[in-house]
Formats: structure tokens, C-alpha cells, sequence
């Protein structure tokens, strides 16, 4: 069998930090809201979806210790790409000095875990290494007059360097998919901001969570039981939880990073990975579920055991 094995991580924040007070002497919410209806307390704000990807995509190659040379493919996922042509993938490239593919993807909050998959499968192929990235930066799409949408959303960026193996590797199951009944939902026309029904967003993410991960667990052939952390996507600790819940999985056992980082869709899963692995969090062989939703609907799981030394 040819597998996956994650071998190096990295993450990149704008220094800029925008808290819920500097909101509400903005707009009409207050600090208390925010931190109630979402768990938010801060967002980082600044800088380019290239920036970000090759600050956290140089630190994820230092992390796996190997040279430019050595990936064959970058897939940077963003759903803010920082002109429409060429793909931002081919300017982190270029900044990271590579010479490979480069390709960025759209599925919106679930694109760091659709780009795992996805590299999976380029390694199955014979790829040696790829890097996988997710990057934003959603301030530049945000309507900062609206409410309902500016205090959730931020930048930033977190990068895995991913390698072939011999054996099955750390990806052992994985669910991915699309309801584009609900695009309505949350969606930005082109040169557009986001425009959201947080409460159709709500219901459906907890719902496609719920699905999507016990899809993953179940192509793993492992149970609730058997998963040691939970890296969902970072969008309410209201719909974090209640996922949990739903799963019977103890919520304790979600890494959460929203509280500092605000929603940072493709880049939000890999943001809150790089954060419990340099906590010390994650250890050699644990299970970990990634659970991601977002824009289109979509929705995508994986479950790895974790392989690399933490
Ligand atoms: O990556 C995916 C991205 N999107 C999401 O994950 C969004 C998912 N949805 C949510 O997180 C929540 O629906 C929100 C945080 C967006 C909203 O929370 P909610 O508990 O669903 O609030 P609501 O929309 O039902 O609004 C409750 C009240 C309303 O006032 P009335 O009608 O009860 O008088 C809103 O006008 O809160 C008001 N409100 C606010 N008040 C202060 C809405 N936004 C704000 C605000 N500050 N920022």
C-alpha cells in the first residue's frame, strides 16, 4: 500500500491584531456578544494570501527538513486568492524558490483537509512529497460595516509537507463532499463581499460535520472511541461543541484556536493542527479526526494516525 505520512507543519499570522472591543467601537456588537454567540475574542488582520502560505509553508519544510528540491507539488488551498490569474499557488512558488506543480483549491473552510486527500492520491500516483496549504485572507472580502459577517472572519495561513510511504501511512479514512443547494448560504459574487445566513450556515455545518466524520471513522474502521483529538474547522465553538456532541466524542478533545485566530476557513484546520503540535498536544500514534465545513456546502473528513515525532 502507498500512504501518507505528515512530516513537517508550519503556520504564518498577521501581526496585526483586531480585537472585539476595536470592533464594537466600530460597529454595533460588544465584546460579550462575540465571545458568547461564537467564542471569538480576536482575529489576526494584514498582509497577502502569498505571504501568509510561503511564511507557513517555509516553516513546514524547516519542520520535515528537506530542500526545495525535494516537492514535487504545491496545492495551496484558498478561497481568497490574491489575483484572479495566475493561481496564488504559483506565486508561493515561487516565493518558497520550488520547481514543481502548483495549484490552488476552492472548497472553501474544507480546503486544507480536501488538499490532504488530494495529495494522497498525487503520492499514489508517484509523487514523493507534496506541501499542502491553506491560506486566507478573508479581511479583504469582508463588508466591515457588516455585522453579521466581519467579526468572524480573518487571515492567515498553516502548511503541511506530506511524503509517500511504503506502508498505509497516517491517512486512514476520509469522506469529502458538496450540497450546492445550499451555495445561498454563504457566498461572495466575484469583487463581491461575503454574504451569509449564519443560521442556515448553523444547522448545516453541525449536520455535515456529523456525516462527514462518521464517514472518515468508518473507511478508518475506528469508532468515536478510538479518536484522540478532534481539529475541526474554526468557525463558532457553539457548532464545535455541538459536533462533538453529536459525534460522542468529549469536546475536551477538540483543539480550538478560534479565540485568537477568528475564522480563517481553508486555513483553519492546518492553523489549529501546527497549534496543538507545538503545544506538545498530539503525540506519535494518536488518532486525530480533521473535520471540516464551509461555502458550497461543503464538508470533508479525515482521520490519521499520527505518525511523526511531536
Ligand atoms: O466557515 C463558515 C462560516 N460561517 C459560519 O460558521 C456561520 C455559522 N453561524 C454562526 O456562527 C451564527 O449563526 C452567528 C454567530 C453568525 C450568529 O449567531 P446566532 O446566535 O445565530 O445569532 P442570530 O443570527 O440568530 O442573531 C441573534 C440576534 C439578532 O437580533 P434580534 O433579531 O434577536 O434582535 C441579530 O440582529 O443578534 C443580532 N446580531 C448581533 N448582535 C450584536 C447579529 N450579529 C450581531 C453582532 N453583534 N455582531
Amino acid at each position: 500500500m502507498t500512504g501518507l505520512r505528515i512530516t513537517g507543519w508550519g503556520s504564518a499570522l498577521p501581526d496585526n491584531i483586531v480585537t472585539n472591543a476595536d470592533l464594537a467601537s466600530r460597529i454595533d456588537t460588544s465584546d460579550d456578544w462575540i465571545t458568547e454567540r461564537t467564542g471569538i475574542k480576536e482575529r489576526r488582520i494584514g498582509g497577502t494570501t502569498a505571504e501568509h502560505a510561503i511564511n507557513a509553508g517555509r516553516a513546514a519544510l524547516d519542520k520535515a527538513g528537506v530542500t526545495p528540491d525535494q516537492i514535487d507539488l504545491i496545492i495551496l488551498a484558498t478561497t481568497t486568492p490574491d489575483r484572479q490569474v495566475p493561481a496564488t499557488a504559483s506565486t508561493v512558488q515561487q516565493g518558497l524558490g520550488l520547481s514543481c506543480g502548483a495549484f490552488d483549491l476552492n472548497a472553501a473552510c474544507s480546503g486544507f483537509v480536501y488538499g490532504l486527500v488530494g495529495a494522497l492520491g498525487f503520492l499514489k500516483s508517484g509523487l514523493d512529497r507534496v506541501l499542502v496549504v491553506g491560506s486566507e485572507t478573508l479581511s479583504t472580502i469582508v463588508d466591515w460595516e457588516d455585522r453579521n459577517t466581519c467579526i468572524l472572519f480573518a487571515d492567515g495561513a498553516g502548511a503541511a509537507v506530506v511524503e509517500r510511504t511504503e506502508d498505509d501511512g497516517d491517512l486512514l479514512g476520509f469522506s469529502m463532499s458538496s450540497d450546492g443547494n445550499l451555495e445561498y448560504a454563504l457566498f461572495a459574487e466575484r469583487g463581491g463581499t461575503l454574504e451569509m445566513d449564519g443560521r442556515a450556515v448553523f444547522k448545516n455545518a453541525v449536520l455535515v460535520m456529523e456525516k462527514a466524520a462518521h464517514e472518515a471513522m468508518e473507511m478508518a474502521g475506528v469508532t468515536p472511541d478510538d479518536i484522540d483529538h478532534v481539529i475541526p474547522h474554526q468557525a463558532n465553538i457553539r457548532i464545535i461543541e455541538a459536533s462533538c456532541k453529536r459525534l460522542g466524542i468529549p469536546s475536551d478533545k477538540a483543539i480550538t484556536v478560534l479565540d485568537y485566530t477568528g475564522n480563517t476557513s481553508s486555513a483553519s484546520v492546518p492553523l489549529a493542527m501546527v497549534d496543538a503540535l507545538e503545544a506538545g498536544r498530539i503525540h506519535k500514534d494518536e488518532m486525530v479526526l480533521m473535520v471540516g465545513f464551509g461555502a458550497g456546502m461543503t464538508s470533508a473528513a479525515t482521520v490519521l494516525r499520527w505518525s511523526a515525532d511531536t
